[in-house]
């Protein structure tokens, strides 16, 4: 008999990085244009902007947040905040629809009752880029790190735990859902520069969307 699952007990759609990690691809397809409609209304209030490294250079990638607190970074170094530093108000609430996709996406990589408190809404037009780098401003170490990629393609990448390890490009299209938590969370990971492109949903833009538990 063929089975619909690979050797790893995974759906062919469902690819396994390591133990504790998993990109699911497609996952959040169906959710996604009320997930960017969402993420218009919330850079309304918190526009995208910009922040500075605590060594003092502009990130190309655009940032705002939603949730309990949101994850800034400026001279003084990188924190969880409640609010926004530049309005001076709380991030704006967590959309249903972005809970109900990352729960989701967490109990399918293996990770049940997941309850993130942080999500970092980035911003890629071409040319923009995230360094590797590991998640590790959160105090709850085992609770994964859910990634949303959403309108034009990119190439994900990803290390190991060292910074010297050997790094895997992966590309991630429209609805993928990367998860790495448990033994897989301190991976290193980026984004390598946005290629030039159009998609339906965000033109000239891939919007990415990482859920943090942090607490
Ligand atoms: C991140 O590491 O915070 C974002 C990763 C991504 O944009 O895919
Ligand atoms: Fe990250």
């Amino acid at each position: 008999m063929v089975s619909l699952f690979d050797s790893q007990g995974l759906p062919p759609s469902e690819e396994r990085l390591e133990e504790g990690a998993v990109l699911l691809r497609g996952f959040a397809a169906a959710e996604a244009p009320a997930l960017l409609e969402e993420v218009a209304r919330i850079a309304q209030t918190a526009p995208f902007r910009h922040l500075v490294t605590p060594g003092g250079y502009g990130m190309s990638v655009a940032m705002t947040n939603c949730g309990r607190v949101g994850w800034v970074s400026d001279r003084n170094g990188y924190r969880y905040d409640p609010v926004d530093p530049d309005s001076g108000a709380p991030w704006p609430v967590m959309p249903g629809v972005f809970l109900d996709v990352a729960v989701r996406a967490a109990a399918a990589g293996g990770f049940a009752g997941y309850d993130p408190d942080a999500c970092l809404i980035n911003r890629y037009v071409e040319g923009a880029k995230l360094g590797l780098h590991q998640d590790r401003d959160e105090k709850d170490a085992w609770a994964p790190i859910v990634s949303v990629s959403l309108g034009l393609p990119a190439v994900f990448l990803w290390g190991g735990k060292r910074r010297a390890d050997p790094v895997r490009r992966l590309r991630v299209e429209h609805g993928d859902v990367a998860v790495w938590g448990g033994p897989a969370r301190f991976v290193y990971h980026g984004v390598a520069p946005l290629r030039h492109g159009q998609h339906p949903l965000t033109a000239g833009a891939r919007i990415n969307l990482t859920f943090r538990k942090v607490f």
